[in-house]
């Protein structure tokens, strides 16, 4: 089968490369042409473990093909998937422009029947909204079917979680014999999954994509929950990790995304969960939920970077060091990155930053150009007055602690991530600061 990707970013060319990797044909598509070149020469612009080598074998093996040519990838595809961004607007609400550009190129090139997915995360009435514009713009009459097929993907162990995915959400009209047929041909896509007996849910298109939104932002609240619970745990004196152990050994709660930290960002959660309270607000339903979800995420940064400021006092003329910039470790995604918020708090304070991350340091540099790039964790805490870390990179796990304390003008350790023990640390004379446990 051959299949056409829409949209070449973090997900479509995951998409692409994974399915290149099942076997079928893929063609990836993006208008950023310098984005398409480099992959044709399989450099993948932006990093994300085992992407490159997965990109490398399929295009060698001649099952991967990159292009800007949306009509010739749509005349030799049954399937189409769109996977472009959907940016939050102004109001929160996700801008469909992308999606809504793609679904008219689509409909002026087809001239035989495609099932047409959506990957981008697109709020409820989205596929709806394709099938009209598409309809609309048809230059001939030719039956196509709409689908919905929201990823759950992490960046930094994509490949993993679209090879080896908790379930496959299909959404279409299960009513008709012609969603009937799309259905088949997704799953007939995703054959390979039924080996691991993988879970498909098939759904109607709206409910599909109020799943992709109901699930991120579970997975958010979840997050600000333990964080506010690790906040009350400083004030108590208690341990923010044993009550999280305790919590996650109730089966009805699950041990996962109850670690405390600077609060979530990335691509995904931040957007989307504004996203859902904007369609919610359209419907007049109230999700009180989520709205304090939103508002507890924004004050725990904030909370970071007052935690910071209560130790250190004054900050003018202090220089404060900065492990991990990324929104999470193993991408070098910065988009809404806890990181960037933190520093700039401590930045209008007069404080000077020397940061050190492994892979975002070139994309940080245009987004944050007074702060000071350095070469290795050591040459950030060179001189510095503190250190902060703010992303757990691996390798900021085992750091040379003598190392750092005497590269340090003050031995100030402010662990946002909570990965080294406190008595460790004291007992190497650290003052050591971590969140949710004293
Ligand atoms: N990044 C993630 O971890 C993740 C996970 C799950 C779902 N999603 C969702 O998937 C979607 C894509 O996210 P992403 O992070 O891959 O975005 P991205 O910004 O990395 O990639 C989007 C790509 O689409 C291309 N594009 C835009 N308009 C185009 C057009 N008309 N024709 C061809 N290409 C076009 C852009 O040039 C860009 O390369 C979003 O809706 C996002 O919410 C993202």
């Amino acid at each position: 089968m051959h299949i056409g990707i829409i949209g070449t970013g973090y997900v479509g060319l995951v998409t692409g490369a994974c399915f290149a990797e099942f076997g079928i044909f893929v063609t990836c598509v993006d208008k950023d042409e310098k984005k398409i070149k480099s992959l044709k020469k399989g450099i993948v612009p932006f990093y994300e473990p085992g992407l490159e080598a997965l990109v490398q074998r399929n295009t060698k093996e001649g099952r991967l093909n990159f292009t800007t040519k949306i009509a010739d990838t749509i005349d030799s595809s049954l399937v189409i998937f769109i996977a472009v961004g959907t940016p939050p607007r102004g109001d929160g609400s996700a801008d469909l422009k992308y999606v809504e550009e793609v679904a008219r190129e689509i409909a002026i090139n087809l001239d035989s029947y495609k099932v047409i997915v959506t990957k981008s995360t697109v709020p409820v009435g989205t596929g709806n909204r394709i099938k009209e514009i598409i309809s609309r713009n048809l230059k001939k009459k030719v039956d196509f079917d709409i689908v919905s097929n929201p990823e759950f993907l992490r960046e930094g162990s994509a490949i993993e979680d679209f090879m080896r995915p908790n379930r496959v959400i299909i959404g279409a009209d299960p009513e008709s014999n012609s969603g009937q047929q799309a259905i088949a041909i997704i799953k007939d896509l995703y054959k390979p999954l039924y080996l691991i007996e993988t879970p498909f849910v098939i759904t109607d298109i709206k409910t599909s994509e109020l799943i992709k939104y109901a699930s991120n932002s579970f997975l958010a609240t979840k997050i600000s929950f333990i964080n506010e619970i690790a906040n009350l745990c400083e004030k108590v004196g208690a341990d923010v990790h044993m009550v999280a152990k305790g919590m996650g050994l109730d089966q009805r709660i699950g041990p996962k995304f109850l670690h405390p930290g600077p609060g979530f960002g990335g691509s995904c959660l931040p957007k989307d969960i504004k996203a859902l309270l904007k369609v919610s607000e359209d419907y007049g339903v109230q999700m009180g939920i989520v709205e304090a979800v939103v508002r507890a995420n924004e004050r725990q940064r904030e909370t970071m970077a007052i935690k910071i400021k209560d130790v250190m006092g004054i900050l003018k003329g202090r220089t404060i060091a900065v492990l991990g910039l990324s929104f999470k470790p193993n991408t070098n995604d910065l988009r809404d990155a806890p990181s960037l918020h933190i520093i700039r708090s401590l930045l209008k304070e007069k404080a000077k930053i020397r940061a050190y991350d492994p892979v975002s340091m070139k994309d940080a540099e245009s987004i944050l150009p007074e702060v000071k790039y350095c070469k290795d964790p050591y040459d950030a805490v060179k001189g510095a007055d503190a250190l902060v870390i703010v992303t757990e990179w691996n390798q900021f796990r085992n750091l040379d602690l003598a190392k750092v304390k005497s590269l340090l003008k003050e031995p100030l350790f402010f662990d946002l991530r909570n990965i080294y023990d406190p008595q460790r640390l004291r007992g190497k004379g650290f003052r050591y600061f971590c969140v949710g446990r004293v």
